[in-house]
């Protein structure tokens, strides 16, 4: 077996054992892909052209992501490390560096868990929040507590599932609050300086279509700008070329229940699904009207 293919296979290995070891239970894959790696190793330059692509399904209740493997064709050398495999270690690599991270040695100390991300490395859309509450510390996954269950309606309720799109936050530790039994803070500017590199770094592995940045933290630490989340959301923005859709944090719809709130989010939610090319049907589109 050729040994480059040894270590990718590994990776990939890895990166799935990863997958399970942090709850995921199904990752969708084609027909295709499976004949493909049924096979016998390929020779080095099929390896390299495999480019796998995202599509969305219809709206069904269960969406799938398929990924599909083009006809093979000579790859620009800039394409060639979104192969799944080299993405997969790549994100491996990237994700021991992010779990083994002390530049900010209060939160490294007071931390349960390094909450990295999680979902499909090859997703189309990826949603990005703050940081990491208590229970998302407790369980080392971003958005698992009561704003994160929100978060996994709205994402059902455009078709796709949380093992669908990819989920990471600005910062990867918890904010610390000494001191204090409950609650969380925001993250500071020099917290975020500090963490930022590793979300840019899995933003240009994943390379979304779309970035949904939920609430003004979110937007502030990709974008720079500090203008009020109100006048923002709605408007697509642009990071490094990204379409990238600014909307209200899931936390905020939980302390105002006002169904017109809850539409604006879904009014953007259905703005990122034309974007994507995504279906919607009538009853979608009706969402939280009266
Ligand atoms: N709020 C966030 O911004 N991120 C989480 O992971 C959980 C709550």
């Amino acid at each position: 077996m050729p040994s480059d293919y040894n270590h990718l296979l590994d990776a990939t290995i890895q990166h799935i054992e990863d997958l399970k070891s942090r709850g995921v239970k199904n990752i969708a894959v084609s027909k295709e892909t499976l004949r493909a790696l049924a096979q016998s190793p390929p020779a080095k330059s099929q390896i390299l052209n495999l480019q796998p692509q995202i599509q969305f399904a219809a709206p069904v209740a269960k969406t799938q992501a398929t990924i599909s493997m083009p006809a093979p064709v000579a790859t620009p050398k800039s394409e060639i490390t979104s192969s799944l495999p080299e993405k997969a270690a790549a994100f491996t690599a990237l994700r021991e560096r992010a779990l083994s991270c002390v530049k900010c040695p209060h939160l490294a100390s007071s931390r349960k868990n390094v909450v990295f991300g999680v979902g499909n490395i090859d997703a189309q859309l990826m949603f990005v929040g703050e940081a990491p509450g208590a229970d998302e510390d407790a369980q080392g996954e971003p958005f698992v507590g009561a704003a994160g269950q929100l978060l996994t309606k709205i994402i059902s309720a455009t078709g796709l599932s949380r093992a669908d799109v990819y989920i990471a936050n600005i910062l990867k530790c918890r904010p610390d609050t000494p001191g204090q039994l409950s609650g969380n803070r925001k993250p500071t500017a020099e917290e975020m300086k500090t963490c930022l590199p590793y979300l840019h770094e899995q933003i240009d592995l994943i390379r979304p279509k779309v970035i949904v940045a939920l609430g003004a933290t979110a937007v502030e630490g990709l974008l720079g700008k500090t203008v009020g989340i109100t006048k923002l959301r709605g408007n697509w923005q642009t990071y490094r070329g990204t379409p990238l859709m600014p909307t209200y944090h899931p936390a905020y719809l939980l302390r105002n229940q006002a169904m017109s709130e809850k539409r604006r989010v879904w009014e953007d939610m259905l703005a990122v699904m034309e974007k994507l090319e995504m279906p919607a049907s009538e009853k979608q589109r009706n969402y939280f009207l009266k």
